[in-house]
């Protein structure tokens, strides 16, 4: 695994009020800014006409600095991810007469940056658009990356683009008024890039883990810098994930599988498939079923969820609507170590036959 050093702040400046990295992939280059008031946003828009597509519960508490601009609301929640919802907010773009020139803000968390995302994708065959993440695991994550997507039946994500944002606006303070359950689910994607990645990071969080709940503001700056700079290094090398993008899906076959129950936000049934994985990984890579005790302690110490009574077989019936998979087969990532995942492609009974050695 080859990490390619990509060229951001060394690590975030916390005494600077606005730092501005410039990110070149192949085909695109955008900003990652992370600001620290309303008034850095409104800098970087300069001129530009611009319409906000923002989260309803977001809108409910932030009003006050969104006052005067163009806002289109979407209901908060994983529902606004859909055909219905992208229908009425187009209706409501053409409305204000957006066009080509004209810049979509997401203001929100995963939902309206994927959204958003997929809006200005196909909007006139393609509008502006930059996002302002508003909960850490969009901070961490969903608005780096460049995937869009909406969801289709039952498939998640089905119908979706890749496509870099002009910027990605990082304000931490968002994180003062969101609900103590989605900064945990950030946590669990901060935690699968450590895994992945870096097993410093991993005792990093460890070690930081009382801090980041209490919203220690250095703590949650040098979490969100580190998941960047790892994220975009990934999808430097892959943006269209052929290969090496691959690995950051750890956790996310069964996430997603898990996600379906509706029990669980996206971040916590992430949390349980990285379970599930590394449990998997004992029995398919030797890996030391020490490093899945240490990430259940850690899951555990952060109000995660730790355990899922679950049927295999309904499990990979759900897994075979993963759209990653071809036939039988789909991409599965392995641990073999901290910072060392395996991508194999598997046969669905094979993981099944795994599920039923471990429940
Ligand atoms: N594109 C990608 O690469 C990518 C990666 C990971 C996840 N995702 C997607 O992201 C979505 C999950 O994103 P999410 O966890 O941010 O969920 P979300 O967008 O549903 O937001 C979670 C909740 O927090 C509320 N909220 C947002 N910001 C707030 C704030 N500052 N204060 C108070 N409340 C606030 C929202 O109203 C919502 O109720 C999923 O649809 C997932 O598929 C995409």
């Amino acid at each position: 695994l080859r990490i390619l050093s990509i060229k951001l702040a060394p690590l975030f400046d916390i005494t600077k009020r606005m730092e501005i990295n410039e990110v070149q992939f192949n085909q695109s280059a955008f900003r990652v800014v992370f600001g620290d008031s309303w008034t850095n946003l409104t800098d970087i828009l300069s001129d530009s006409p611009f319409i906000c597509l923002v989260d309803r519960q977001v809108f409910d508490l932030y009003q006050d600095q969104l006052n005067g601009m163009r806002c289109i609301l979407v209901e908060s929640g994983e529902a606004s991810k859909s055909l219905t919802v992208l229908q009425r907010m187009i209706e409501q773009l053409i409305a204000f007469q957006a066009d080509r020139d004209t810049l979509l803000l997401a203001i929100g968390g995963g939902v309206v940056c994927d959204l958003t995302g997929f809006i200005a994708s196909i909007y006139m065959r393609g509008c502006r658009v930059a996002y302002v993440p508003t909960t850490l695991l969009a901070m961490v994550d969903a608005s780096y990356g460049g995937k869009t997507g909406i969801n289709f039946l039952q498939w998640k994500n089905l119908l979706g683009t890749i496509r870099q944002p002009e910027f990605i606006f990082t304000e931490i303070s968002f994180l003062n008024t969101l609900p103590v359950r989605e900064l945990r689910a950030g946590l669990s994607e901060s935690i699968k890039h450590a895994m992945i990645g870096s097993s410093a990071r991993f005792d990093w969080i460890e070690k930081h883990h009382t801090q980041l709940l209490n919203l220690d503001q250095n703590a949650l700056k040098d979490l969100v810098i580190h998941s960047v700079h790892f994220k975009l290094s990934v999808v430097a090398q892959d943006e269209k994930e052929i290969g090496l993008r691959r690995i950051l899906n750890f956790g996310h076959t069964f996430g997603h599988a898990i996600e379906r129950s509706n029990l669980y936000n996206h971040g916590e049934s992430v949390a349980l498939g990285m379970i599930i994985a590394c449990k998997i990984s004992e029995l398919h890579c030797n890996l030391d079923p020490a490093i899945t005790n240490r990430l259940i302690r850690l899951l555990d110490s952060l109000g995660l969820p730790t355990h899922h009574q679950f049927d295999p077989d309904l499990l990979i019936s759900h897994v075979a609507l993963d759209k990653k998979k071809s036939g039988s087969k789909l991409h599965f990532v392995f641990l073999k170590n901290l910072e060392t995942p395996i991508v194999e492609k598997v046969d669905n009974q094979l993981l099944l036959k795994y599920l039923k050695e471990m429940a």
